[in-house]
């Protein structure tokens, strides 16, 4: 089998896929507040999903990384966890993880770890209860708390996502990287990418570019650039007082396109080839047309065929641009 290769020479190793556009919070920079969520039958089933990412698997994914709306909202979800997991076992995929906002962790931890996933990512802005209401809107941090708790007693490492907000969480900076290094999480910050219909200056008010949160830290620490990456756009500096490891995803400030490994399916079936760019291929079609594999595979080849050399997000001159229309929860990051 050819692996999938795409026009700038990349190999295609790691696949996300959103199970669901739901979610139980509304993140201010990630959805409105009254979504209009997609009919059911325009979702994917569990078994199309299963199909779709063994096909993945066969053309050479080895890194499978489940996200939503909120991946554990979907009914069943564990069904098509354990199902897949069979690629673990036979050694074709080398990662099965997950990411998620944490609020049934506490529910799913131990069955995800049982089933062979070795860690997780979770988003949390903010370590203040009425902060974190404020910007996940519908959110309760005991709870995120508690499933991050049940996550790391099951055995699984816990990367915690900071999206980095001018004005809400530059005060928080310091704390978080406390509370990490006590409870042994890594961190990773995040730049804030234009997605969704937040407005352009409401963007450009919360646009915290993260060179600047590493001067801050490097004013506090001595930081060594690590080369390590774990197949994730994120690369790594090491505290040296600490011994805590710190990531930065800086689309904005420094993409890391060059050496993109990854495509995304949303949960209706439509392959995306980057994340900041609208062009997409439906693989529903193909799923639900034939039993067999084969269309999916040339639907999935012909995609690959045509991926972008990067995403156009640009906050420089005051002025947006770039920006795309899908919520960041229809693509799942
Ligand atoms: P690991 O490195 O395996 O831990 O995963 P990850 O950082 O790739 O995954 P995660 O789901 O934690 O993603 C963190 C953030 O990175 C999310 O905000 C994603 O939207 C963003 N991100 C992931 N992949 C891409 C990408 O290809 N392009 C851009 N611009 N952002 C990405
Ligand atoms: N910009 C940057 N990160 C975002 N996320 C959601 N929306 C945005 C955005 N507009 C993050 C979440 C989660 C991950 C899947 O994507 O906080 O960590
Ligand atoms: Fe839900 Fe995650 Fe989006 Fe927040 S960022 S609304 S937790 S999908």
């Amino acid at each position: 089998m050819t692996p999938l290769i795409d026009p700038f020479a990349r190999p295609i190793s790691y696949l996300r896929v959103s199970v669901t556009d739901r979610c139980d919070f509304r993140c201010t920079y990630c959805m409105a507040e009254h979504m209009q969520f997609l009919p059911k039958k325009d979702l994917l089933t569990l078994e199309e999903l299963d199909r779709l990412c063994t096909t993945f698997i066969h053309l050479g994914v080895e890194k499978l990384r489940i996200t939503g709306g909120e991946p554990l909202v979907r009914r069943d979800i564990m069904t098509f966890f354990k199902s897949i997991s069979r690629h673990l076992e036979t050694g074709a995929l080398k990662e099965l993880t997950l990411t998620t906002n944490g609020s049934q962790l506490a529910r799913f931890a131990a069955d995800l770890a049982a089933l062979g996933m070795r860690r997780v990512n979770v988003s949390l802005d903010t370590l203040d209860p009425a902060k974190f209401q404020e910007i996940t809107r519908w959110g309760r941090l005991p709870q995120v708390m508690d499933g991050i708790r049940a996550a790391t007693a099951a055995g699984l490492r816990v990367k915690i996502n900071t999206v980095a907000l001018k004005g809400f969480n530059e005060d928080e900076l310091f704390p978080l990287l406390d509370w990490c290094a006590n409870e042994g999480h890594d961190l990773t910050f995040i730049e804030v990418m234009p997605m969704g219909e937040m407005g352009e200056e409401m963007r450009l008010d919360q646009y915290w570019p993260l060179k600047d949160l590493r001067i801050r830290l490097a004013e506090r620490f001595t930081l060594t650039e690590l080369a390590e990456r774990t197949g994730g756009p994120a690369r790594y500096v090491r505290i040296e007082e600490t011994g805590q490891k710190i990531g930065f995803i800086t689309p904005l400030t420094h993409n890391f396109c060059e050496s993109c490994n990854r495509v995304r399916v949303t949960c209706t079936g439509e392959l995306f080839m980057c994340l900041g760019q609208e062009d997409n291929a439906d693989l529903r079609a193909p799923l639900r047309a034939s039993s067999d594999d084969a269309p999916l595979e040339t639907a999935i080849r012909a995609a690959i065929a045509r991926k972008p050399k990067g995403h156009d997000f640009d906050y420089s001159r005051q002025k947006v641009k770039g920006q795309v229309s899908r919520h960041m929860s229809h693509t799942g990051g």
